[in-house]
């Protein structure tokens, strides 16, 4: 068992909290996110494209809509394509699906498929050791913290115990921390006159106590999984108090020095753990993503100026470099550049310690699933999840040792990085951004591969990375060697920068791309992409969504994140809509099977719904695929004005919900749930 040594803060704020970057009046951190300025530098080649452009791509969507019998169910179309798609669904095709579709809608519980059940696995707070103080929100402190579930549960990774035995009725589960609704976690904090003074020092560090990652041994009796409360290998990765390492070209770099590290190959913790992947030899990666909102401090000038500005830095939304001047970028100009990585946890050693690999490049990380190449490779995707930012893929140079797993633990820290360029007629290549090479040689400003990863943004936009809208998840199958990639939405692009994979501005629903490789093997740099759906409302035209025709009302979803490939090779979609649920969608975000092969391609149907508030994170299948463990993150949080019933900002002393407790003094706890097939079988 393992909590990590915790690490006091700096006694001396070195600044004023009042001086910090303030939060504009009235918005909450979610908001403040979503407002966030975030255009790239000068548009680059291959970047939007003009209305020509976007027209050849209607062309090709109408001719991908003949083949396929897509149906463009708006009213203004149905007419002219109604016996169209009747006669196109016309078909024997069956459903790979299983299950009894739920309805949208919103309320203050979870709803699952009526022949499946949901049981709730792990809350905010809930043990992870013998020792753990119990659960108290009136009485929090970072050192209970360290010892308990974290906050805001987003991605769920399962590897069984031991890691060759898929069957075994033991797994570990290895779970981010993604952030802390900082709100709804403290009694009084929202309501506090000035909620900045109220910020304390001891807020600070039960947040960075609440950041990082839990593994957590589960066990089957019965079919049923429960959580091992006191498992010698349970441990708590944290911000606060978890030592890591740095390997890759920019490890030891000057500019990942600091005053607390003057070997640049040492940090303590990672920040706003999104997505993330397993390894095929059982390892845990976590993604670092908006890593930007923890600083505070003056831009102008700094030494980091340009790196800085592209990625948003520095936020200030929490005000950590009040308490800890790493958190400061005037008082410790480089600790920024000590995250934006990936990290990778050995869940079968407790005691070893993560690494973020910086050969996989800095940039708002959403997630880090992987892939095998045909000759034994291992590939990462990335999404960069912001507006108008790219896809990457990373190819290390050795293979994977099919025994040796110590070997396999360097694979992540050589290797190289690429961007996805999108072609308009339907095929694209993976670019690689290599120092030297290009426009990523001195003129650029770049010294070093070092150089290149830190600032990665700026290298894909100088090798004209296609800029996307929000590339979320980004999930390979492994059983076709397809890749799915969930663009999220984004309602700064214009109607007249529309291209091929963005096909709509502004664009608040979001779509699915697939991308497709010459003999299925992700080595290749060339692929062919398509939109598998353009997600939003089919009954409202100016929606321009695209569907399978027989999507029912309750079928449709927008704002696709996390993405999931089951045990039988298809296709799981979780959503976030964020703040703004009430104008997208309606409906609470959840998760929708999605078919993508054959006449049904577009078909979605929903499974499972999040109490108002909650964004839906995870989806995870055992390997069997009779378990789906799902992460419902901050329950009570998003757009709760928006839900009638409660019509006001949810706070933890007048919260919206009290998911999943239900009790009287028990605030909403993100938590972990787990579902199953009514009498066993196959989830879904
Ligand atoms: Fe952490 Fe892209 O959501
Ligand atoms: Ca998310
Ligand atoms: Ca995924």
């Amino acid at each position: 068992m393992t909590t990590d040594p915790k690490t006091p803060l700096d006694p001396k704020p070195p600044l004023d909290p009042s001086q910090l970057h303030p939060l504009p009046a009235g918005q909450t951190l979610e908001q403040a996110i979503e407002e966030d300025d975030d255009r790239p530098f000068e548009p680059t080649e291959g970047t939007p494209s003009t209305p020509t452009l976007g027209a050849l791509w209607q062309k090709r969507i109408s001719r991908r809509d003949a083949l396929r019998g897509f149906g463009k169910t708006s009213l203004a179309l149905s007419l002219s394509t109604s016996a169209f798609a009747l006669a196109a669904c016309d078909t024997s095709q069956a459903s790979s699906f299983n299950f009894i579709e739920i309805e949208h809608g919103v309320d203050e519980t979870h709803h699952v498929a009526p022949d499946h059940k949901a049981k709730i696995l792990i809350r905010w707070g809930d043990p992870l050791f013998a020792d753990s103080p119990a659960f108290d929100p009136e009485n929090q402190s970072a050192a209970a913290q360290l010892k308990q579930f974290g906050y805001n549960n987003d991605y769920v990774g399962f590897t069984p115990l031991p890691l060759k035995n898929p069957n075994s009725d033991r797994a570990l589960l290895c779970v981010n921390h993604e952030y802390t609704t900082d709100r709804l976690m403290h009694p009084g904090l929202a309501t506090a006159k000035d909620p900045r003074a109220a910020y304390t020092k001891e807020i600070a560090e039960i947040s960075m106590a609440a950041h990082g990652g839990s593994i957590v041994e589960i066990a089957r009796t019965n079919g049923e999984w429960e959580t091992v409360s006191d498992s010698p290998y349970n441990r708590r990765i944290s911000t606060l108090a978890t030592q890591m390492t740095i390997d890759g070209p920019a490890s030891g770099h000057p500019r990942l020095q600091t005053s607390a590290d003057p070997s640049g190959t040492k940090v303590t913790g990672t920040l706003n753990n999104c997505a993330g992947g397993m390894t095929p030899w059982g390892t845990y990666l976590m993604s670092e993503e908006n890593f930007h909102m923890y600083f505070s401090g003056n831009v102008e000038g700094h030494p980091e100026e340009r790196n800085y500005k592209r990625l948003g830095l520095p936020r200030g939304i929490y005000p950590w470099g009040a308490f800890d001047k790493r958190f400061h970028i005037e008082q410790e100009p480089n600790e920024a550049n000590r995250f934006g990585w990936i990290v990778e946890v050995d869940p079968y050693d407790p005691t070893s310690t993560p690494v973020k690999h910086t050969a996989l490049g800095r940039f708002k990380h959403e997630g880090c699933e992987t892939n095998l190449t045909g000759d034994g490779h291992v590939v990462v995707y990335s999404g960069d999840d912001q507006r108008f930012e790219h896809l990457y893929k990373f190819i290390s140079s050795k293979k994977v040792h099919p025994t040796n797993r110590a070997e396999n633990m360097n694979l992540l820290s050589e290797g190289t990085l690429y961007t996805a360029r999108f072609n308009e007629d339907g095929t694209g290549e993976w670019v690689p951004l290599v120092y030297g090479t290009g426009e990523l040689t001195e003129k650029n400003g770049f010294s070093s591969q070092a150089d290149v990863m830190i600032e990665c943004r700026y290298a894909a936009d100088l090798v004209g990375a296609t800029q996307l809208d929000r590339p979320e998840d980004v999930q390979p199958n492994i059983k076709t060697g397809k890749v799915y990639v969930a663009l999220t939405n984004n309602k700064n692009r214009p109607d007249s920068e529309i291209d091929g994979p963005n096909p709509r501005g502004p664009n608040l629903w979001g779509q699915i791309v697939e991308l497709t490789y010459a003999n299925n093997d992700a080595a290749s740099t060339e692929f062919t992409w398509d939109l598998v759906v353009t997600c939003g409302d089919p009954n409202d035209e100016a929606v321009k969504a695209d569907w399978h025709a027989s999507t029912s009302p309750n079928g449709w979803f927008a704002c696709p994140d996390n993405l999931a490939v089951d045990p039988k090779g298809r296709l799981w979609v979780a959503t976030d809509q964020g703040h703004a649920w009430s104008q997208k969608s309606g409906t609470a975000d959840g998760i929708w099977s999605l078919e993508t092969d054959g006449e049904l391609r577009g078909l979605a149907r929903m499974f499972f719904r999040v109490p108002v508030g909650a964004e839906m994170c995870g989806p995870c299948f055992s390997p069997s695929g009779e378990a789906l463990f799902v992460a419902v993150q901050h329950p009570g949080s998003d757009g709760t004005g928006g839900w009638k019933p409660f019509a006001r900002a949810s706070t933890y002393d007048d919260p919206a919900t009290r998911w999943p407790d239900f009790e009287p003094k028990t605030p909403p706890r993100p938590s972990l749930v787990v579902i199953s097939r009514d009498g066993g079988g196959q989830v879904g």
